[in-house]
């Protein structure tokens, strides 16, 4: 039979999926967002993953976008990439998920495999998912129809590590899927695919992953606090520590995004919930959630210490997103930042030229300004908390410019020749 593959959630992930995937077989993307539908027929994409030359090939090849389930009921194959986000309380919120599988299962037929790609704790697949399924549409699982999980591992803004050069793993409820979830994946992927030996394993795989990364990070954060009082460069410290073959070289910083941030709540949730504390994950979160609170109280302190009035200060803060060259502002942290130092009484404005100032207004409303070296303004300090490629190209002279005397500099990626200070 042919296979017709149907990608629910087209975001980050699920749009430059589609993408690939259309260059082989039919693909039809459904989203419940009709704005960013009309979006993609138009191609155009707002995340900047795929380019309107990109787009405008994929709809000639006959790839399609949706928010109506009557064009995705012939597919055979459903992949799952709707956002896992955390609630107020840091638990995981599986609401896209279970949504998207109620859709799923009012057109799920006989013989169809639904692959899950969204990040979770293992189990919820065919724990949470698999029995949506089942109720909505009155199949019977792993009788009449299957599942799958392959973990998204793309990296948003990186044009070198696109989806098909990333090796991807899969899963499948039975073998004889799991061997058909792996072939198509590996008629795609350039780089291969690893077929492991359960849904669970799959998805712990993935989780994992950004947890590893997240206490990693914490530590050098904690580093960064202890050399902090110690008046030590942490990037020094690192630099000659690195020169060690097994060093694990990271910076400190902020940890934001939808990933590092936000999926080892998911692991810690689901182990608390089978009775165990996991310490040193949970340690690592808090570590790494108060660094923007640091950040700013760090700023103040330099201020102080040159003799700058913190109350109506000007602050310019160079960036929002989550990380450089991409759009992306999902659980930015520099917003930590920006609301601790407007708590000091600082007027904070706020420049990146990556970010659609009407999509900041709908999501944080801090306000972002036009291009500051284009105005007459002054600051007192300036943060530089993104390092996009247009405030690596900042001089000295850019920065004096923009400042009210002597710079204030506090470098926070460490990009800045000559910062008064950096993390
Ligand atoms: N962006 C990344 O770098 C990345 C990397 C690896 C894994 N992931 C994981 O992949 C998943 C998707 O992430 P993303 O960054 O693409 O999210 P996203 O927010 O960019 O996109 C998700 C899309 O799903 C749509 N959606 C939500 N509910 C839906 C529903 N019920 N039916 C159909 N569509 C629905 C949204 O409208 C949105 O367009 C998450 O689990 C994330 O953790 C993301």
């Amino acid at each position: 039979m042919k296979t017709k593959i149907a990608i629910i959630g087209l975001g980050y992930v699920g749009l430059p999926l589609a993408h690939a995937f259309s260059e082989k077989y039919e693909v039809v993307g459904f989203d419940i967002n009709t704005s960013r539908i009309d979006e993609l027929n138009n191609a155009y994409d707002r995340t900047l993953e795929l380019d309107e030359t990109q787009m405008k090939e994929a709809i000639q090849r006959g790839m399609k976008f949706t928010n109506n389930l009557e064009l995705i009921s012939d597919c055979n194959i459903y992949i799952v990439t709707v956002p896992t986000p955390i609630d107020g309380s840091n638990r995981p919120d599986l609401t896209p998920l279970i949504k998207s599988s109620e859709s799923i299962g009012k057109v799920l037929k006989k013989d169809d495999i639904v692959i899950y790609e969204s990040t979770v704790y293992p189990g919820v697949t065919e724990e949470v998912c698999v029995p949506v399924l089942e109720k909505t549409s009155g199949l019977k699982f792993n009788q009449d129809f299957f599942a799958g999980y392959s973990p998204e591992r793309i990296n948003p803004g990186d044009k070198e590590h696109t989806v098909t050069k990333i090796l991807k793993v899969t899963a499948g409820s039975t073998p004889e899927i799991a061997k058909r979830v792996d072939a198509l994946y590996a008629s795609i992927i350039t780089a291969g695919t690893h077929l492991a030996s359960s849904i669970k394993v799959a998805e712990a795989s993935k989780v994992i992953e950004n947890t590893q990364r997240d206490v990693n990070i914490a530590l050098v954060n904690e580093l960064a606090l202890i050399f902090d009082t110690m008046g030590i460069d942490t990037n020094d410290v690192i630099e000659a520590a690195a020169t060690k073959w097994n060093f694990i070289k990271l910076t400190p910083g902020l940890v934001g995004g939808h990933c590092i941030g936000v999926d080892p709540y998911y692991l810690t949730f689901k182990a608390e919930e089978l009775g165990y504390k996991p310490n040193l994950i949970l340690g690592a979160r808090q570590i790494n959630n108060g660094m923007g609170k640091y950040i700013a109280e760090k700023t103040i302190k330099t201020m102080i210490s040159k003799d700058k009035r913190i109350k109506d200060a000007n602050i310019l803060i160079l960036g929002v997103t989550f990380k450089e060259d991409c759009p992306d502002m999902r659980n930015t942290k520099v917003v930590d930042v920006i609301e601790e130092l407007k708590i000091y009484g600082c007027n904070v404005d706020v420049y990146d030229p990556w970010v659609d100032p009407e999509e900041e207004k709908h999501h944080y409303s801090h306000g972002i300004i036009a291009n500051p070296m284009e105005s007459n303004k002054k600051y007192d300090a300036i943060v530089v908390a993104v390092a996009h490629k247009q405030f690596i190209a900042l001089t000295q002279d850019d920065y004096k410019k923009l400042s009210t005397d002597t710079p204030i500099i506090i470098d926070i990626k460490g990009i800045v020749e000559k910062p008064t200070w950096r993390l």
